[in-house]
């Protein structure tokens, strides 16, 4: 999905990275509760300008022709199964942290635990799950969460769906 148009985002740090203004407060009030229960939680890629994201995208699919043998056409396809085109990330939103480990790795952790419990409550989803990869067409990412607010984000967790689920679900009321 494209980013809208005349979308604005004004970057507040938080650590060496940026998340837009509107979500500050509950990404800070999440991470010291985490903190109060002994889980440390960092942001590891916040917000994203469309020429950070042509970067990541390239490096990756250069990264997949040299050590994985790939043509050129194979490796882009592979790693937009994981990066989303330029343009198209959420990340260029300033609503999306990709926290602590990015790695499958992540999951196993204490911190994932953490935030299995708790997200929902400081309004964040973890974004692509491997149960929803049939509606999101991005493979499992423990680590990606989207601030949808309290209210949205609560309610997803309790009827179990991911963001476009929930979104044709409010349409069709
Ligand atoms: N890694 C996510 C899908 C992105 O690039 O937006
Ligand atoms: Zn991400």
């Amino acid at each position: 999905v494209p980013l809208p148009e005349g979308w604005q985002v004004t970057p507040n740090f938080i650590g060496e990275e940026t998340v837009d203004i509107r979500i500050y407060n509950d990404l800070n009030d999440m991470f010291l509760a985490a903190q109060e229960d002994g889980v440390s939680l960092w942001v590891a890629s916040g917000y994203r300008s469309v020429e950070d994201q042509e970067r990541i995208l390239n490096r990756e699919i250069e990264n997949h022709m040299r050590d994985d043998g790939m043509t050129q056409e194979e490796a882009r396809d592979y790693s937009l199964r994981t990066i989303n085109p330029p343009g198209h990330s959420e990340h260029h939103t300033g609503f999306v942290v990709d926290l602590n480990d990015v790695s499958d790795n992540f999951e196993e952790t204490e911190a994932y635990q953490w935030l299995s419990q708790h997200a929902a409550e400081y309004g964040f989803v973890q974004r692509y799950r491997s149960d929803k990869v049939a509606f999101t067409g991005i493979d499992n990412e423990s680590w990606h969460y989207r601030y949808v607010g309290k209210e949205h984000a609560q309610q997803m967790e309790q009827l179990d769906m991911c963001l476009e689920e929930y979104v044709s679900y409010l349409n069709g009321q």
